[in-house]
């Protein structure tokens, strides 16, 4: 039986796809106050300027393409029981051949009714209107899980964090919860290790390998430290 390896993802393994991080200089917040922008009281004070933000982003993410990062970890298929849980909303691992992927933070790619979370549809253009409604006839909005909402794939997540044999924590600065929280319930015994060019501080652990190296040249380095 193929082990089981298990990967907490985030903005930084899309970074050198094109794709600016969150809290990085330069990063994607700046000019708009992430409470403006990604918060259910933001959406009620301006729909439109969360609308346009999320729209923007998805039409930037549909001309990315995976990158060496990505591809390396959908080709662990072959030798491993892969499963990355993404805290991204691009589709970036989908696209380089990943064939089990959960999206914790939601997924641009997709919209969500604006009155009952459940009913979420399929977007096949980037641009979510004023005037697009659910079957319920509310507004749609992005399918994102902003702060201050629940996680719904959460308990999977944790489900999935404790069966890892191997636990890979890449492109994340892990200030962010309940995601962050995930590599606690990581066995003991399990192999860590983290992928980043700068050190998260308080969230690297002792008994992870760390890897301080951009997403495309740490995966190359991880490839040569499991495969050998
Ligand atoms: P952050 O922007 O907080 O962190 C990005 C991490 O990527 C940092 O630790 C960087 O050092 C690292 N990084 C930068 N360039 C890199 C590269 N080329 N290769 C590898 N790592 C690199 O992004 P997240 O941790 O993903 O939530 O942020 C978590 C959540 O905060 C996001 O999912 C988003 C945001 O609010 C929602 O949208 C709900």
């Amino acid at each position: 039986m193929k082990k089981k390896l298990v990967v907490l993802s985030g903005a930084g393994i899309s970074a050198e796809s094109g794709i600016k991080t969150f809290r990085d200089s330069g990063g994607l917040w700046e000019g708009h106050d992430v409470m403006e922008v990604a918060s259910p009281e933001g959406w009620r004070r301006n729909q439109e300027l969360v609308q346009d933000f999320y729209n923007q982003r998805r039409k930037q993410a549909r001309d990315c393409q995976p990158n060496e990062a990505h591809l390396k970890l959908a080709s662990l298929e072959e030798h491993f029981d892969v499963t990355i849980i993404t805290q991204n909303v691009d589709d970036l691992h989908e696209k380089a051949g990943s064939s089990s992927v959960i999206h914790l933070h939601g997924e641009l790619t997709k919209a969500q009714s604006s009155i009952d979370p459940n009913l979420v549809y399929e977007l096949d253009h980037w641009e979510i209107k004023k005037g697009d409604k659910c079957e319920k006839g509310s507004q749609l909005r992005p399918f994102i899980v902003w702060f201050g909402e629940p996680v719904p794939k959460m308990d999977e997540a944790i489900q999935l964090a404790k069966q890892a044999d191997i636990f890979i924590v890449i492109g994340t600065s892990l200030q962010v919860y309940p995601a962050a929280g995930l590599i606690d319930y990581v066995p003991k015994q399990a192999r860590n290790f983290l992928i980043d060019p700068n050190s998260p501080g308080s969230g690297l652990r002792r008994d992870m390998v760390y890897i301080q190296k951009k997403a495309t040249e740490g995966m190359k380095t991880l490839e040569e430290l499991l495969l050998g």
